[in-house]
């Protein structure tokens, strides 16, 4: 496919690139509001990109305060074809310890209450969810991991919590042995919304703690310090992954469908 567009959704920790260069200022609003910051719009290693950072410049957009259908929208309008979520998630196995990076291939939603459609309000669609993950983007994601000196692991599951606080350890414990691989407060309805707009959403997640199903509790402070030394692994991977998308774009058509979500999808009578 010509004419990729690669957003780039920073998390905690991530909140410009230092690689974007001739980087442009875009305030882009969309019909549900105004994006967590202004956009950045420029190429990195010859792919072009734009970055958006999750939580506003100063961090103080929660999880559950994103507008996540402005920020998915205003990419949408800005031209990106796929977006790549960079985040700090917690893990649930001892072979994802912190600093590693995790590229879930699954999510369950356990958020509650955020807005989670395009549609409603009189326009009915059902888009399929049932791969979230755009396996093809995860799979460059995964390539582009093997120079950031941290273990990386492809498949798994990411619980996507509400937030704002931490799990207690009855959750944390119950995830686990439910299966889940990571836990995050973004994915979800980052995930659904990129579909529903028909881009590719593949995430990049890295282990800051083991929540809390081990003895030690899960802190703000402990997943700051890691988030700190995540950074730096975070850039160079979206410069590797930035440089491999220029030279092997994604596939249409892909392998989940994305890039045709709504093409039956509408149930509302035209
Ligand atoms: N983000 C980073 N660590 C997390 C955790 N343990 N739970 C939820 N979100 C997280």
């Amino acid at each position: 496919m010509g004419g990729m567009k690669l957003g780039i959704i920073g998390g905690s920790g991530l909140y410009g690139l230092s690689q974007l260069q001739g980087a442009h200022r875009h305030a882009q609003e969309t019909p549900w509001g105004w994006p967590s910051d202004v956009l950045l719009e420029g190429e990195i290693e010859g792919l072009p990109v734009v970055f958006l950072p999750r939580h506003g410049p100063r961090h103080a957009i929660a999880p559950h305060e994103i507008n996540y259908r402005a920020n998915v929208a205003a990419l949408k309008a800005m031209g990106c074809t796929a977006v790549v979520s960079i985040a700090a998630c917690g893990s649930f196995t001892d072979d994802l310890p912190p600093g590693a990076l995790a590229v879930p291939h699954q999510i369950v939603d356990r958020t509650q209450g955020r807005a989670g459609s395009f549609f409603g309000d009189g326009l009915v669609a059902h888009v399929s969810l049932a791969d979230p993950i755009a396996t093809e983007l995860a799979d460059a994601i995964m390539a582009a991991a093997t120079g950031i000196g941290a273990p990386a692991k492809a498949g798994g599951t990411y619980l996507a919590v509400q937030g704002l606080r931490f799990a207690t350890r009855a959750e944390s414990r119950l995830a686990k042995a439910e299966g889940m691989d990571i836990v995050g407060m973004t994915a979800m309805p980052e995930a659904a919304l990129c579909r529903e707009a028909e881009m590719a959403y593949a995430v990049a997640a890295f282990v800051t703690d083991f929540d809390s199903w081990k003895d030690e509790a899960v802190t703000s402070a402990a997943v700051l310090e890691v988030m700190a030394a995540n950074r730096t692994r975070s850039q160079m991977l979206v410069a590797a992954l930035c440089a491999r998308l220029a030279k092997t774009p994604l596939p249409i058509p892909s392998r989940e469908g994305w890039e045709q979500a709504l093409d039956h999808a509408i149930v509302t009578p035209r």
